[in-house]
């Protein structure tokens, strides 16, 4: 794994950002992963200035989204489809049509989940794709104890998760119970991993994943058996133990 050091949550943003940029002006065609949450929101606020100063074009970048909740309509103000539109699809020249989120008011999850699963493979595979990591180290929604070898699956999100997230919500009830999620081996399949560790929340986790064995008690362990990760941290994050 590739560690980029920086100094603040706004450098570890811009960073990502050019390294993101680099790839949509260069590569022509290509499929982004992307994540939700606190910690993308300076990235895809990068790029949409980016894209207002300096005309960056998404006419050929389709996204696939790591993750959405169940039972949460795309505009429901707390679906991640919604976040997406919010905050990047919204301000960039992106197809929405070529911008891809699971649906969480599926019918039948299961047979959604392996939609989106054969969505991504038939596209060619994700080509860069964006992460956070939790504090218990889950990365999209694959809580500890999750498979390695898990694909796109329904997830029943731990308290501490539900916890985390239930900031962005007006109450504790209200945070969905599940949620769809890219699997351990879908993420394990992209070309290229961008993990965004950020603040003193995430220490211990960046602590254990660069110290620590690869254990499914510790989803992102197994970044360490990928390829090509590159981890931005800042200060912060890498300040734990
Ligand atoms: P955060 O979430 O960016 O809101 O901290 C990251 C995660 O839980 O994967």
């Amino acid at each position: 794994m590739n560690i980029i050091k920086v100094e603040s949550y706004d450098e570890m943003s811009q960073k990502a950002a050019e390294l993101i940029i680099e790839k949509v002006k260069n590569v022509g065609r290509m499929n982004l992963g992307l994540a939700t949450g606190g910690t993308p929101k300076g990235l895809y606020q990068k790029l949409v200035e980016d894209h207002k100063a300096n005309g960056t074009s998404y006419k050929e970048v389709t996204t696939f989204n790591l993750d959405e909740y169940v039972g949460l309509s795309a505009t429901h103000p707390n679906s991640y489809n919604d976040y997406m539109n919010r905050f990047l699809f919204n301000h960039i020249n992106i197809d929405k049509s070529n911008t891809h989120l699971p649906n969480g008011l599926a019918s039948d999850l299961e047979k959604e989940c392996k939609r989106y699963e054969a969505n991504i493979d038939a596209s060619g595979g994700i080509d860069l794709q964006v992460l956070g990591i939790g504090e218990n180290g889950h990365i999209g929604f694959n809580e500890p104890g999750t498979s390695f070898d898990s694909r796109t699956h329904v997830v029943k999100l731990e308290e501490s998760t539900r916890k985390a997230n239930s900031r962005y919500f007006q109450a504790m009830d209200e945070v969905p119970t599940h949620a769809i999620t890219m699997g351990i081996a879908t993420i394990m399949k992209s070309k290229e991993i961008l993990l965004l560790v950020s603040g003193a929340r995430k220490a211990k986790a960046m602590h254990r994943l660069l110290n620590g064995e690869v254990s499914s008690a510790f989803p992102a362990s197994i970044l360490k058996q990928h390829r090509n990760v590159t981890i931005v941290a800042d200060h912060q994050a890498r300040s734990g133990g």
